[in-house]
């Protein structure tokens, strides 16, 4: 077979819904857009614990940081599947990590803000687990297998994490006037930078157009982030919460909602890594991966005793 048969072969299983898996011929260029892709969702995962590790020892009750150590011991769990996933297409953990580390890999913005107050933890679980329900729901669906599947999982505890998020802003909200201030002001700080988790804009992003023709994306970033302002205004209304853009308002003709054009200098200063706490999250990192490589060493000298005792 010619490359091109090879290529027309693939696209064909592409149109035809057809997983494709490790082992089939993929052109260079979806295996690396995926690499890419799988990596720095995994890096989003590992990277995302940090804001919230930030009040798991500062939780209000005991049930909240119970509540609270459960998702972000998802969130690192979610990093595993995800790592294991790219692995599947030839780049190492090592590989990986290294890149994260020495900041050549993106992580999602989000990540790079500070949580200030315990509002924030409601306003992450609800607003940003809620725009990574909604881009990671069609993802259960992308080309490639093992990235579909491990997306299956990952989206049902997401649900559990926007779902304690919606409740604790719902108990600050119903509180005292000091508490609805505080969910308030969490919910004016969160919501444009959750809007930015989806990627810029269509016109602009160097990835999309080939991610949909190969079904790695079934929703672009503009249709995704749309459909995340439609469902969540009503849920703003229900905490009986102001509006955190004042140029929201339903367009009946277009059958959604209008908004605010979202700050991308702000976006991409912070993707750049001039964010408020790029330099923080990174350093965190880098020392947790310093800290642990006794653990490294001990398990892969332990794995390697074994091997020999085996082998004799
Ligand atoms: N933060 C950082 N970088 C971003 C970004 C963001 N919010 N949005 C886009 N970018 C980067 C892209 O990575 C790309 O850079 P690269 O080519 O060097 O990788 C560049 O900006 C242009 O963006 P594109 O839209 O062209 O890139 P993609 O087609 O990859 O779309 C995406 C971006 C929508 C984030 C897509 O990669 C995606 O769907 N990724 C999977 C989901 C994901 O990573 N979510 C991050 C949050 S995970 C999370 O929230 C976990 C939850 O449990 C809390």
């Amino acid at each position: 077979m010619t490359q091109v048969s090879f290529e027309a072969s693939f696209q064909k299983k592409i149109d035809e819904e057809i997983m494709i898996e490790p082992q089939d011929y993929m052109p260079d260029e979806y295996r690396k857009t995926l690499i890419r892709q799988i990596s720095q969702h995994a890096h989003s995962e590992i990277v995302g614990m940090l804001p919230e590790a930030n009040w798991i020892t500062r939780a209000p009750s005991l049930r909240r940081k119970a509540v609270l150590l459960a998702k972000v011991q998802d969130e690192g769990g979610h990093g595993l599947y995800l790592y294991s996933a790219a692995e599947t297409l030839g780049i190492t953990r090592d590989q990986m990590l290294h890149q994260l580390h020495t900041g050549v890999a993106k992580y999602s913005s989000i990540f790079n803000y500070p949580t200030i107050t315990w509002a924030d933890m409601g306003a992450i679980g609800w607003l940003v687990d809620g725009a990574a329900i909604m881009n990671q729901v069609p993802l259960c669906r992308t080309s490639y297998g093992p990235y579909a599947r491990a997306m299956v999982r990952v989206c049902k505890e997401e649900s559990f994490h926007q779902r304690q998020g919606f409740e604790i802003m719902l108990n600050l909200s119903k509180g005292t006037p000091v508490q609805k201030q505080m969910a308030q002001d969490a919910l004016n700080r969160w919501w444009a930078p959750a809007l930015m988790m989806f990627g810029p804009l269509d016109a602009v992003s160097p990835n999309t157009a080939k991610s949909m023709e190969w079904r790695i994306k079934r929703f672009t970033n503009d249709e995704l982030r749309q459909r995340f302002i439609d469902v969540t205004v009503d849920q703003i209304r229900l905490l009986g919460l102001a509006l955190p853009d004042e140029n929201i308002k339903w367009n009946e003709e277009r059958g959604h909602y209008d908004s605010s054009e979202l700050n991308w200098d702000e976006f991409w200063n912070v993707v750049k890594g001039n964010g408020p706490c790029n330099k923080e999250r990174l350093a965190t990192r880098v020392k947790a991966w310093e800290d642990g490589a006794w653990v490294r060493e001990a398990a892969s000298a332990y794995a390697e005793k074994r091997k020999t005792k085996k082998a004799a």
